[in-house]
């Protein structure tokens, strides 16, 4: 198995600050310049690739091209790749569009609920990379994903919601007469037993807030509903990211004790996702610094050798992870565009090292 097989997607997790939009962003350009087409997916609202990508302001949810030049100065413009800044009032927008049940982004509920970190960004997120996925026009997906286990959290709850959506839902619109899925089922006993449970929740809603809010919330629920063939094939597509033959999955982490211990934990959380193509990336690693550096002072020798025992100590514990290992170095330089140029280059270094 090897990291130039093509895979469909390609996943970079890990804690916050460790470098998963850098090395996303390097592994995007390293592909593109050996002419795939790849696209670029960031979730992460804190839109951080806007600024190493140099995109515009209000670029979000909208497909952009990114030179590679940028980063490596060619005379020509020879390549590029796509990038995207996840936007989920935009992808509502295109799965219901497409549906031709047009969503209402007015609506106050749907507004709170497609801001970043507003509660739909996983599932949009997913949405969106089967939305490019069909779209048939790229080879690899990259996608960058927010810091921690949200994302591992929202795949393995996928079928919760599956149910959420065949259940509960079904239950509010029969409730509030207005009938809005013309194929639901019967009522059950237990269905009966939920539609008191949500007449009751309503009802003590509409005292609380007014009926206006109440008013709003089903129509909220009526716009998710209404889209819902869209949201359950994402959820479906979210069990396809446990395949070997169709995901690589990154987990990052940056050499620091810590990061690493903290990577070790985020994948045992993740064990039903990682198959056996998953990388633990080791991020700005000292070693080849260090061992280019001929110290012309005793006790600078000493701190080197405390910098290679230490970073070796580390990669031992890292190996205890059982995951294949690919170390990336410290670039020295202060330019984010520095180091995606620099990181990509060692996407090679890292694939001829590994006899990849
Ligand atoms: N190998 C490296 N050498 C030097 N600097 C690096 C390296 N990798 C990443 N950086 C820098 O570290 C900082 C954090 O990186 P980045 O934003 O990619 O992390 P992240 O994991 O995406 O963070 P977040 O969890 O906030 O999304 C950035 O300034 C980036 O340019
Ligand atoms: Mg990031």
């Amino acid at each position: 198995m090897t990291l130039e097989q093509k895979k469909s997607i390609e996943i970079f997790c890990g804690t916050g600050g460790v470098g998963k939009t850098t090395l996303a962003t390097s592994r995007a350009l390293h592909l593109a310049l050996h002419g795939q087409k790849i696209l670029l997916i960031t979730i992460d609202p804190a839109k951080r690739l806007k600024q190493v990508l140099g995109l515009e302001e209000n670029t979000e949810g909208i497909v952009q091209t990114v030179k590679t030049s940028r980063f490596t100065n060619e005379e020509t413009a020879a390549h590029t790749f796509d990038a995207l800044l996840l936007s989920p009032s935009a992808t509502f927008l295109k799965i219901s569009e497409l549906a031709k049940e047009k969503v209402d982004l007015n609506n106050g509920i749907i507004k709170i609920l497609t801001k970043p970190y507003g509660g739909l960004n996983e599932i949009m997120a997913i949405v969106e990379v089967q939305r490019q996925l069909n779209t048939g026009k790229y080879e690899t997906i990259i996608l960058d994903t927010p810091p921690g286990k949200h994302f591992i959290d929202f795949l393995e709850s996928s079928k919760k919601i599956n149910r959420f959506f065949d259940s509960s839902f079904i239950e509010i619109f029969k409730y509030l007469g207005k009938s809005i899925d013309k194929e639901a089922a019967k009522p059950s006993l237990l269905t009966q037993l939920i539609s008191s449970g949500v007449k009751k929740l309503l009802s003590y809603l509409q005292k609380v807030t007014g009926p206006e809010f109440v008013e709003t919330f089903v129509d909220a629920i009526i716009n998710i509903y209404r889209n819902k063939s869209g949201f359950l094939d994402a959820l479906n597509f979210g069990d396809e990211l446990r395949k070997k033959s169709f995901s690589h999955w990154y987990l990052v982490a940056s050499v620091d004790q810590m990061k690493v211990e903290e990577a070790r934990e985020l994948k045992n959380h993740a064990k039903n996702f990682m198959h056996e193509d998953s990388y633990l990336v080791l991020n700005r690693c000292l070693t080849d610094l260090a061992q280019a550096w001929t110290p012309t002072r005793l006790s600078h020798q000493d701190f080197k050798n405390i910098l290679l025992n230490k970073e070796q100590t580390l990669k031992e514990y890292a190996n205890q992870t059982g995951l294949k290992m690919l170390p990336f170095t410290e670039i020295l330089s202060s330019k984010p565009e520095h180091h995606v140029a620099q990181l990509a280059k060692q996407w090679d270094q890292v694939e001829i090292k590994r006899n990849l």
